[in-house]
């Protein structure tokens, strides 16, 4: 059996930048607040589509690996920003990258898409389904952010970043995968607004709620990547000493430095982010990655260990041994469009879309899980 080894990566990383002091514009709160309790300074807030961010980023990661997109078997759209429900985001990525070979999937379990999309990826060029394939982290939450939610709006930025698998003989890319979701508690996060649940309640398109339950999700989502990582590597009989560098999910610094401390690797070996994105769901791991490889942090031959938690609430710990390769064959041309506004303006541009007084959200409250499931159960 073959192995998928990652030989190509590319981000894309929108150019206007929202500040701690730009959200306190319009939210009750403050550079120290967010500062102390999440680490987080910047985020981005992105001008263009996620399909082009995603594209930009695949584009990056095609040319670092030397493959011709018309060469590509398939691409996953790691993520929960889509443009439309049907036609999928994927296959919006494939006529813009000219990838007329490709199979297009789009992948959605909240912030894990990126790493479940990568383990399913990985699975099936193993077992000899496709050669090769893009694997997409993008999220462009800044258009279904409620701007008007200062426990939420100030976590989140925009991003995208992509990696090309190859299958190979050599024993590398992800060898080890633990997945799962603690669905007890999928009540914690939840978007109100989007999906099948909400037609006919008279709600308006892109005017969400946000239920969110930060200290539940931060209690989970620590001993969830705690226990993964561990069983991850217990599974190869690795130990946290083995690990190179760890690329996590990037929530909250507290939660990166917590995981960190039960699955025993120093600070020094992890690999954060936070302060300069925030939050960008399925773009967190594969934008810390490229980062790395930028800066010179993943050696050739280490181990990674990618813990992530998201929605759901799903989350995985991936264990990753790098091949010898840590610089790119080449480089990709296509860029974004330059951005004529700032991020404030472009977030203040979404907040006047959005209904300060809740008319339109009343129909959010309805449909609740339970009465949607009870239609299907009787
Ligand atoms: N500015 C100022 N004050 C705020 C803000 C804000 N932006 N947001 C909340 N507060 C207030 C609260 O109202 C509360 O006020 P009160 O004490 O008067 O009620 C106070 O700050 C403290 O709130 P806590 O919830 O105790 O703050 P905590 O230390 O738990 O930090 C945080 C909150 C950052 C959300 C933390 O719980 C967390 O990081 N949780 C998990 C992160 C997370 O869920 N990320 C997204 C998950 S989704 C994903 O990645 C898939």
């Amino acid at each position: 059996m073959s192995y998928a080894a990652i030989t190509g990566w590319g981000k894309c990383m929108p150019p206007a930048v929202l500040t701690n002091e730009d959200l306190s514009t319009f939210l009750e709160t403050s550079d120290e607040w967010i500062t102390s309790r999440t680490g987080m300074k910047e985020r981005r807030v992105s001008h263009v589509s996620a399909v082009e961010l995603s594209t930009v980023a695949a584009s990056r990661a095609l040319a670092c690996a030397g493959l011709d997109p018309r060469d590509l078997d398939l691409i996953v759209y790691g993520g929960c920003s889509n443009e439309e429900q049907v036609p999928n985001s994927a296959s919006g990525v494939q006529v813009a990258l000219g990838a007329t070979k490709a199979a297009a999937m789009d992948l959605n379990t909240a912030c894990t898409s990126f790493c479940y999309g990568l383990a399913a990826a990985t699975a099936m060029i193993r077992s000899g389904t496709v050669r090769n394939a893009v694997v997409i982290g993008v999220e462009l939450i800044s258009r279904y952010m409620d701007w008007s939610n200062r426990n939420v709006a100030v976590l989140f930025g925009d991003g995208a970043a992509a990696v090309v698998l190859q299958a190979t003989e050599r024993e590398e890319g992800v060898l080890g995968a633990v997945l799962g979701c603690d669905a007890e508690a999928r009540a914690s996060l939840r978007v109100r607004g989007f999906g099948c649940g909400y037609a006919g309640h008279g709600v308006t398109l892109g005017d969400t709620l946000w239920d969110f339950d930060g200290q539940v999700i931060f209690k989970r989502a620590v001993a969830a990547m705690s226990q993964a990582s561990t069983r991850v590597l217990a599974e190869r009989g690795l130990t946290a000493d083995d690990v190179s560098l760890v690329v996590p999910h990037q929530a909250n610094l507290r939660i990166i430095e917590a995981v960190a401390k039960y699955a025993g690797v120093p600070m020094e070996r992890v690999f954060v982010t936070v302060h300069k994105y925030g939050n960008m769901s399925s773009a967190t791991v594969p934008v810390a990655l490229c980062e790395a490889l930028e800066e010179g942090r993943v050696r050739p031959g280490s181990w990674l260990l990618m813990p992530a938690f998201g929605g759901g609430l799903t989350y995985n710990a991936l264990l990753v041994k790098w091949g010898d390769r840590v610089t790119p064959l080449g480089e990709s041309p296509r860029t974004l469009p330059p951005v004529t506004e700032t991020a404030l303006e472009l977030v203040n541009r979404i907040r006047a879309n959005q209904d300060p007084h809740g008319r339109s959200k009343a129909g959010l409250t309805a449909p609740t899980f339970a009465e949607s499931l009870a239609v299907v159960t009787g």
